[in-house]
């Protein structure tokens, strides 16, 4: 059974609004969520964030992470613009993180041809081209602990490979069960025994359909324009995203019914979201 930190619906809105003071994309919803995925263990094993720019959602899962673990979070990214690297580390000193992180200034492909530790949560926010995204996901697979979490940024802002990737390389990949959208952010649980995963084939394959037809209007990175515009914006529209209750989610995953879901995907209720 999984639990949560006493008073984490209390503390998530302060981690919420720490991060949101840090200059970034990830919105309140999917901050909510990630802490979430970080202060709520589904296996043993690290953190891993690729993709950090200025900190945002490094500060946040840190934080959530501390809430559990006495375990800093791994992050990468190569910060190769000008005064990125500077105003990353600035972050994590105003926020007084810097203990809390391991951090990698290099390519995250660099990090994984060393990686060799087991993972609970892989937060993949770095590169959204198809190659790079494929690329990140399928190189810290095999590091992936039984019962993890994985989570991929903009599967919903327009970026084909976020969305392609999660849908050819989780939903249709026989190891990850319990799966969602949050926000803009694609999660799911793998087990290395498919079997774990089979009772969320159906569920999975419902995503599935909703999401595909977005594939043809965002693919060869093309962004829609006019009509296709408007065409994506209503497919998208029909895609379930909203937070979950925690305790909802974490029945779900985890819980006493996981071996029958059905109840969780399109989940009417929006309690904490
Ligand atoms: C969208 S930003 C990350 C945003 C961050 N997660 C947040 O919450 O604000 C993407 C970052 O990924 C980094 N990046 C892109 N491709 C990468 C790769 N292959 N290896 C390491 N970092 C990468 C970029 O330098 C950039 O800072």
């Amino acid at each position: 059974m999984l639990t949560l930190p006493n008073d984490f619906p209390a503390t998530v809105d302060g981690l919420v609004d720490e991060a949101m003071q840090i200059e970034g994309w990830t919105t309140p919803r999917e901050l909510r969520f990630l802490a979430l995925l970080a202060a709520c263990p589904t296996t043993t094993g690290a953190v891993l964030e690729i993709g950090s720019y200025r900190g945002r959602s490094t500060t946040l899962l840190a934080r959530a992470n501390q809430l559990v673990s006495s375990n800093a979070i791994v992050a990468v990214d190569h910060l190769l613009q000008a005064g990125a690297y500077e105003a990353f580390q600035e972050t994590m000193r105003t926020a007084d993180v810097e203990h809390l992180v391991e951090f990698y200034r290099m390519m995250s492909w660099e990090l994984a041809s060393d990686w060799d530790r087991p993972l609970r949560l892989l937060w993949i926010d770095a590169n959204h081209s198809y190659d790079s995204t494929h690329r990140d996901l399928t190189s810290f697979a095999p590091c992936l602990a039984d019962g993890a979490m994985v989570a991929i940024d903009d599967v919903l802002n327009r970026f084909e490979g976020s969305l392609r990737v999660f849908l050819e390389d989780i939903l249709l990949s026989p190891h990850f069960g319990a799966a969602g959208v949050c926000g803009s952010i694609g999660w799911a649980q793998f087990h290395a025994d498919s079997r774990d995963a089979r009772p969320y084939h159906r569920e999975k394959l419902k995503l599935y359909r909703k999401l595909s037809p977005l594939v043809p209007l965002v693919a060869f990175d093309c962004y829609p324009s006019g009509w296709d515009k408007l065409r994506y914006r209503l497919l998208r529209s029909r895609v379930p995203r909203r937070m979950p209750a925690f305790s909802d989610w974490m029945l779900h995953v985890c819980g006493p019914f996981s071996k029958r879901p059905g109840s969780f995907y399109g989940f009417p209720r929006d309690r904490q979201g």
